[in-house]
């Protein structure tokens, strides 16, 4: 449970008192009221997530914890993310097998936001079947420099966003729109490695398939990458896919 609704839990048990003195969440404004009540400690939570450096790895100044922002995605055995003609089909060959397994649910379930490049929205051919067909039904900000002539069609979870000043704007609205879920940076290769070059990235995400491309979109293909470390804190093996976890070291 994140740690401000934990803490919600336990002080709505005690009768709405507000949190103990020196919680993580008590207002730092108004350090001399006694007791916050919850709606108002809740957006103090929230602006300590909005207010903290980008990147700062699980909570906030306050301990609220801070929206994560992981980018993720699914390479070829040689390096690629989709082959020359731009088509990334081969890579989720498993898609429908992965669906309804922890893996997919839990997933989909961390994400509350998602950040994606022009190029990566312009996947599907029809951008109206999204909203109904998407895994991650949550708000779309998609970085662009040129917003398409007419906005695809948005159910109630699933909106967009067209973010021309750039992806940092881009990262800080998913956040902001995440709450205290994550925002999941799904591609593509581009926009994924200048997040990521620019220390916007928490957690990097790379799925392995047994396939080969032999050319295409590769990622990572960016040398101001030598200055990004990394951790590894998970491999899992979902199929026949690899999936890897890195912690991104600041
Ligand atoms: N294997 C996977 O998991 C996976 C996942 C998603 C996508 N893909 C593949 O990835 C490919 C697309 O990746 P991509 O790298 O070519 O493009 P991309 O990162 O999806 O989109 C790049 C576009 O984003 C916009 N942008 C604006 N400012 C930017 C900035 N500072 N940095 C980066 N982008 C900025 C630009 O759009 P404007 O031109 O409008 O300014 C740019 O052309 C597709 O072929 C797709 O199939 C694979």
């Amino acid at each position: 449970m994140p740690r401000c609704t934990a803490l919600r839990a336990a002080s709505t048990r005690r009768s709405r008192r507000g949190p103990p003195p020196g919680s993580p969440c008590r207002n730092p404004a108004r350090p001399d009221l006694p007791a916050d009540p919850w709606p108002r400690l809740v957006v103090a939570c929230r602006h300590a997530a909005l207010s903290v450096p980008p990147g700062t790895p699980g909570g906030g100044e306050r301990g609220c914890r801070v929206a994560k922002v992981i980018g993720g995605m699914t390479i070829s055995l040689d390096g690629f993310v989709a082959d020359e003609h731009g088509d990334s089909g081969a890579l989720y060959q498993d898609l429908a097998a992965l669906h309804g397994t922890d893996y997919m649910d839990e997933m989909i379930a961390e994400a509350g936001a998602v950040v994606m490049g022009r190029r990566s929205f312009e996947m599907p051919e029809d951008p109206d079947t999204i909203a109904d067909t998407y895994e991650f039904q949550v708000p779309l900000f998609v970085v662009t420099s040129h917003p398409p002539a007419r906005h695809p069609r948005e159910n109630d979870r699933l909106t967009f966003t067209f973010v021309t000043d750039g992806p940092e704007s881009a990262v800080r609205q998913a956040k902001a729109a995440a709450g205290e879920r994550a925002v999941q940076i799904v591609g593509g290769a581009r926009l994924g490695t200048e997040l990521l070059v620019a220390g916007l990235v928490d957690e990097v995400r790379v799925d392995v398939m047994p396939v080969f491309l032999g050319a295409g979109v590769r990622l990572f293909d960016d040398p101001r990458l030598a200055g990004v470390a990394l951790e590894r804190i998970g491999l899992t093996e979902v199929g026949q896919r690899v999936s890897l976890r890195f912690r991104v070291l600041r």
